[in-house]
């Protein structure tokens, strides 16, 4: 692999356990973290299932979004464990917060992370990484493959999109927000504050890895790059 640019990556919880943790994916994608020549990697890591199945309990009991973001955020850090055990130096906990995320990306080179706080998913959590610690690219795996200009499960012909500004983004995400669990390819949040600091979202289909490395390494790529107006 080329040398290149620090980045952070966002991981779909729907990559590393969409039932259960997929153990393959775990190892490829610790591989490619492994063998990259960036100097500074931040690795954002979903809930995935597990966050389904705990908030979606706990909806028995509560309909309160803070309390349930709370357990959703416990899922996350337990797949970023997983990972972490996995690329290696289990030693570092797993930060809590953004500041105690950029202590350990600057002593350490990498660093592994889940959720922070209520009211956003790990998307935002990605983007404010990479905006505390002055990275200007975040690679965002998700389940779907790239932006459409409107919901394709609603509209057939929805268009994909290779390039989008941050507003349009912004807007599109706006439409399909639902409250927590919303069902949109990157949180509204995270949008603002990569606009905010002009950070590049380059999103794609988590699952083929082979597209994210050719993304990293500056090849042609399936997915959508969000950046400028
Ligand atoms: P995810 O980041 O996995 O959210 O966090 P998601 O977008 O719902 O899941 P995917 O990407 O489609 O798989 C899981 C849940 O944890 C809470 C939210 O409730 C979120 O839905 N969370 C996560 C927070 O409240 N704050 C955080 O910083 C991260």
């Amino acid at each position: 692999m080329n040398f290149m640019e620090s980045f952070v990556v966002s991981v779909g919880g729907s990559m590393i356990n969409p039932s259960t943790v997929d153990i393959e994916y775990v190892r490829e994608f610790s591989n490619i973290i492994r063998n990259v020549k960036a100097p500074k990697v931040g690795i954002v890591v979903g809930g995935g299932q597990t966050a389904r199945n705990y908030v979606g309990s706990m909806k028995n009991f509560t309909s309160n979004d803070f309390f349930l973001d709370e357990i959703g955020i416990m899922a996350t850090r337990m797949n970023a464990k997983i990972l972490k055990a996995s690329i290696g130096n289990l030693a570092r906990k797993i930060p809590e917060d953004i500041n105690e995320a950029i202590v350990q990306l600057s002593e350490d080179d990498r660093v592994v992370m889940g959720g922070t706080v209520p009211g956003h998913t790990t998307d935002t959590v990605s983007v404010l990484l990479a905006e505390a610690f002055g990275i200007k690219k975040v690679y965002n795996l998700t389940s779907v493959d790239r932006v459409y200009d409107e919901d394709p499960k609603k509209n057939p012909h929805a268009r994909p999109m290779e390039k989008i500004g941050y507003k349009e983004a912004f807007a599109i995400s706006l439409k399909s927000y639902t409250g927590a669990g919303s069902n949109q390819f990157m949180d509204s949040v995270s949008l603002l504050i990569a606009m905010r600091s002009g950070i590049e979202i380059n999103l794609m289909h988590g699952k083929d890895l082979n597209n994210f490395e050719n993304a990293l390494n500056g090849k042609k790529f399936v997915g959508t790059k969000i950046f400028g107006n």
